[in-house]
């Protein structure tokens, strides 16, 4: 059951994805990994609740990353890992992967984008030792990432798998996102066999395992244990851990959250340039409807936004959505939710899912 990646060993063979903005950070990572799990932090925007956030942005992102990290490996007490996930479409990419190194992190994880020279910025932290890892959602990303890699003498030390039911950005057509959630089988057993097999020469060559974690509508531990048979390393979950105590997000964010269902999903389109499954909010109907809202102060977060065409601020809506304010926000959210009575803990949904794996052995 446990996983080896870059020598360190994870006990379960969970990791808790990355969830920006604030919805993620050292309280939600830390607990998963002092469980045994992968706690991830989300770097996108992590500084927002700093004082200068406003007058420094990126000055208080990168200050509150370090403190972020240090903060969930103390917490962590070494029985998991803490990883930081780093979307590649952000302005402060390369900045953030190398503040996380230099702070511990035991991981980077990056998406939104293919991480071409992930191993490049690592190699100018030479003293961290982290593992890296890419988030593709196909067996070509897969070949692609490691051919780009091998240049730079590294291979990936895992991989996150997201197929089309996860929440938040999408590396799908809008039309294959909808029809994920329209209930068709999912394509992610298909997808990791079509990674796996891309990888097998790059494991020959490189003498290693590069285990796959799928993501994206794994509903449970018998879900999980089904992936594994196929081949995965294991499972990554995100949308599950949100109305848990120790989530970073608001109370108000996760009473939201509590009552959303999966009918409560659409597509949108996210001015990353990518399709995003979200809950259906009153922001989502004004946008669909023609309205738009621009950015009033904008903070240059996204490579691929353009403020003067943007039909809405994503990070303004989220910071809304984190705060609980349901007219405003952007609520990203998993095909795998469900509505729940109460919020639970970490270590509640950690040993749920391991029982349910244990029990489809
Ligand atoms: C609220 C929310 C925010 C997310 N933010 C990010 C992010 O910043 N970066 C990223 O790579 N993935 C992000 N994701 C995707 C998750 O890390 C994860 O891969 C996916 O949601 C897994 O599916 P599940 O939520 O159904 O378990 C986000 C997901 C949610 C629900």
């Amino acid at each position: 059951m446990a996983v080896t990646i870059h020598g360190k060993r994870l006990p379960l063979p969970v990791l808790q994805g990355g969830m920006g903005i604030g919805i993620s950070l050292d309280r939600l990572a830390g607990a998963v990994a002092a469980c045994g799990g992968m706690g991830t932090i989300s770097s996108a925007l992590g500084g927002f609740r700093e004082p200068d956030f406003q007058q420094d942005p990126q000055g208080a992102n990168l200050r509150a990353l370090d403190r972020q990290v240090r903060r969930a490996k103390n917490a962590a007490r070494g029985a998991g890992l803490v990883a930081v996930n780093v979307m590649v479409a952000t302005t402060q990419y390369a900045d953030s992967v190398r503040t996380a190194l230099k702070a511990g992190a035991d991981a980077i994880i990056c998406g939104a984008g293919l991480p071409k020279d992930l191993p490049a910025i690592a190699a100018q932290v030479p003293e961290c030792d982290a593992a890296l890892a890419p988030i593709v959602s196909s067996g070509r990303a897969a070949a692609l990432l490691c051919r780009l890699w091998e240049r730079h003498g590294r291979l990936p030390d895992f991989m996150v798998l997201e197929g089309p039911l996860a929440g938040g950005h999408l590396g799908f057509s809008p039309e294959e996102a909808k029809a994920a959630s329209s209930g068709r089988p999912n394509p992610l057993h298909r997808l990791l066999q079509e990674v796996l097999t891309a990888l097998e020469p790059f494991r020959q060559k490189c003498g290693r395992d590069i285990p796959v974690f799928v993501a994206g509508g794994v509903q449970n531990g018998a879900d999980m244990a089904q992936y594994m048979k196929e081949g995965a390393a294991g499972a990554q979950f995100a949308t599950r851990f949100i109305t848990t105590e120790e989530c970073d997000a608001s109370d108000a964010y996760k009473q939201i959250l509590l009552r959303a269902a999966a009918r409560n999903l659409t597509i949108t389109a996210s001015p990353v340039g990518m399709p995003g499954r979200a809950l259906r909010s009153p922001l989502l109907q004004r946008l669909a409807e023609g309205h738009r809202a621009g950015p009033e102060q904008c903070l240059r977060c996204l490579t691929p936004c353009h403020p003067a065409q943007t039909p809405y601020c994503i990070s303004r809506a989220l910071m809304a959505a984190e705060a609980g304010d349901w007219e405003n926000g952007l609520f990203f959210c998993g095909g795998s939710v469900c509505a729940k009575p109460a919020l639970t803990t970490v270590q509640t949904e950690l040993e749920q899912l391991m029982n349910e794996w244990r029990a489809a052995q």
